[in-house]
């Protein structure tokens, strides 16, 4: 592992603002207490939380990024509901998820809105985090390699390759998500070569992060021998002891690694 480990907490529709700034100051504890070395820490509140998390992290100098799950591709306008990039930042927000499985599937983001989010994401100067990741029949007929190879060419292709810098990939295989059933060690590992094999040399520096039932039991084994450059954590995340776990497996196996 040289590039060095990064942990987002995909905190999805959970936490009111009031519990998620007792999570992000109970994080800050932990972190005070035994701070990560080497991996970058972000977390990944709603919407309404987003505000209330990043002044914490400010004011009590919490050293994780702050994301948002989602974002309109759009500037501005009469996109009722919705929430630009610009505004975003505005809030000292610094990453977003981009094509979630669950916006995907539940919410009709298709391989196109995914790509133009992407670019709206990274025009704005926002770090972006593609989620890839295929459906249990995908997998269970063989064809998951193929799929993601046209999920993640599919959104990148013609991305101006200033911004590859800016990109971050997280596979996530949907019959992993919230299951339990963590996609096993070669799996990982398999997809993990795949996705690097699939970015073009502009994206060497990209991090592929692994997510699917991620806890602090498997964290170390999916990085240290999955190759995962880090992890998108859901479940796990919203307590700061199993969040601050699976920091340390990626801390520790980046100080061995290295
Ligand atoms: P779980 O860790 O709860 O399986 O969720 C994974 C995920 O979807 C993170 O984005």
């Amino acid at each position: 592992m040289t590039i060095k480990p990064l942990v987002i907490g995909n905190w999805k529709m959970n936490l009111d603002f009031v519990e998620a700034v007792h999570l992000g100051q109970q994080i800050g504890v932990l972190l005070k207490n035994r701070p990560s070395e080497h991996t970058e820490i972000v977390v990944a509140p709603p919407f309404v939380d987003l505000r209330s998390v990043a002044s914490i992290v400010d004011s009590e100098r919490i050293p994780i990024g702050v994301a948002a799950q989602h974002v309109n591709p759009n500037d501005n306008g009469a996109h009722t509901g919705e929430v630009s990039a610009s505004m975003l930042k505005r809030l000292g927000v610094t990453w977003v998820l981009v094509g979630h499985s669950e916006r995907r599937s539940m919410y009709a983001m298709d391989d196109a809105a995914v790509a133009l989010t992407l670019r709206a994401v990274v025009r704005s100067g926002l770090k972006a985090v593609l989620c890839v990741g295929e459906a249990l029949d995908i997998r269970e007929d063989g064809d998951h390699d193929e799929w993601v190879r046209r999920q993640l060419r599919s959104a990148l292709d013609g991305l101006d390759e200033r911004f590859a810098e800016l990109v971050t990939i997280a596979y996530e295989p949907i019959w992993a998500i919230g299951t339990g059933l963590t996609a096993d060690v070669a799996q990982v590992h398999a997809m993990m070569t795949h996705v690097r094999s699939v970015l073009t040399p502009a994206f060497k520096e990209s991090r592929v992060l692994y997510g699917g039932s991620v806890n602090a039991e498997n964290a170390a084994s999916l990085v240290a021998e999955g190759r995962a450059d880090g992890f998108l954590v859901g479940g796990a995340s919203l307590k700061a002891e199993s969040f601050l776990a699976i920091i340390q497996a990626c801390d520790d196996c980046y100080a061995l690694k290295r």
